[in-house]
């Protein structure tokens, strides 16, 4: 992969996954900012590139740790030098838990519960092994995927995480996805701040209890600016950031200049005067509007001949990266770095 350092973009075969290292790096430290300046700490979502080298930098720009969503993301970056992360799902069964309670042991380890057998399924392997894992209650505030209700239900599970050895209760975390399907910049700013709210207040009712609930953790991209700065919240999460795309463009949440991404493809069929074809279709391209790289040339746009090159936005950056052996960083018009993709595909 080294090969590829050093060389021009035109020297470069298609498709390739470019990655602009200066907006890669002023968005790593806009975000970085954002959370000192609101005194928050930045657990960033590794998913969203599942490299080392941007992990890396993450760091160095002052993250406290990184945000994987399964084991094996978990496994890689721990191997890759990665000794706090928080796995920010649900994980499930005995092979899993040994697999986390042994993770335990060679660093910082969290996860999400939103189950009290789940919770206390952890527990026991974590003794086994006589690990100590830190868990997050999940928080459902208007995603409706996982997660306990705000309130009460977080509270009974927090009651019972309570009485488990093995286990240690972090916070309450959530994630509102469900931004990035809003239809106006006002409608992600309430449920941006509906995030935050929502946690903060559950996370208030546990210490009235008597609980601890040091976490109080958020995270999305076009959320971010908003629920991270709610009082009370503690930590954000949010993953596309590095990269955003044309979700996020849509969205608001990102301008043209501030996306990294892009995928280089030539032009390879020219059949008529509306349709463009490239070599990237839906395996390069995770989220495309059709699986076969055919482009629907607007009216107005130039007139691109066969051989030509794109540079071309993906619609998600995250699901994109992750099809790809490994991405190059490239400043103008050359390779710096390449960065291999760990934990690709759909593991487990
Ligand atoms: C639990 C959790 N936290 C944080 C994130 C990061 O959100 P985004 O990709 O919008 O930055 C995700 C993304 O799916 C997630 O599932």
């Amino acid at each position: 992969m080294t090969d590829f350092i050093g060389r021009d973009l035109d020297q470069l075969d298609t498709p390739a996954l470019l990655v602009d290292l200066d907006r890669l790096e002023r968005n790593i430290a806009r975000m970085a900012a954002f959370a000192r300046r609101h005194g928050v700490a930045l657990r960033p979502h590794a998913k969203s590139h599942k490299s080392a080298g941007i992990g890396r930098r993450q760091m160095d720009a002052g993250a406290v740790g990184l945000t994987v969503a399964k084991l094996d993301e978990a496994e890689a970056f721990l191997e890759a030098g990665f000794t706090d992360l928080f796995v920010a799902n649900q994980v499930v069964g005995k092979q899993k838990w040994e697999r986390l309670a042994r993770l335990a042991q060679r660093g910082t380890m969290a996860v999400g519960v939103d189950d009290a057998d789940v919770a206390a399924g952890i527990a026991a392997a974590a003794r086994t092994v006589g690990a100590t894992v830190d868990v997050v209650i999940e928080i459902d505030t208007g995603l409706h995927r996982a997660g306990v209700l705000p309130g009460e239900p977080a509270l009974r599970l927090a009651e019972h995480i309570a009485l488990l050895d093995g286990v240690r209760l972090r916070g309450v975390f959530t994630h509102a996805g469900h931004a990035h399907g809003a239809h106006s910049p006002e409608e992600v700013r309430r449920i941006g701040r509906e995030e935050g709210l929502k946690v903060v207040e559950t996370a208030e009712l546990l210490r009235q209890r008597g609980i601890a609930c040091p976490v109080v953790s958020v995270g999305s991209t076009p959320t971010a600016l908003i629920s991270g700065a709610v009082a009370g919240v503690t930590e954000m999460r949010p993953g596309n950031y590095v990269f955003y795309d044309r979700m996020q463009l849509g969205l608001g949440s990102a301008t043209p200049g501030d996306c990294s991404l892009s995928v280089l493809a030539t032009i390879t069929s020219r059949p008529a005067a509306d349709r463009v074809i490239i070599d990237a279709g839906s395996k390069t391209f995770a989220l495309d509007r059709g699986a076969h790289g055919i482009i629907v040339r607007a009216e107005g746009q130039s007139d691109p001949s066969v051989g030509e090159r794109l540079r071309l936005l993906p619609n998600h950056a995250c699901t994109t990266a992750n099809l790809a052996e490994c991405l190059l960083g490239v400043r103008g018009n050359r390779v710096d770095e390449v960065f291999p993709v760990i934990a690709r595909g759909g593991g487990r």
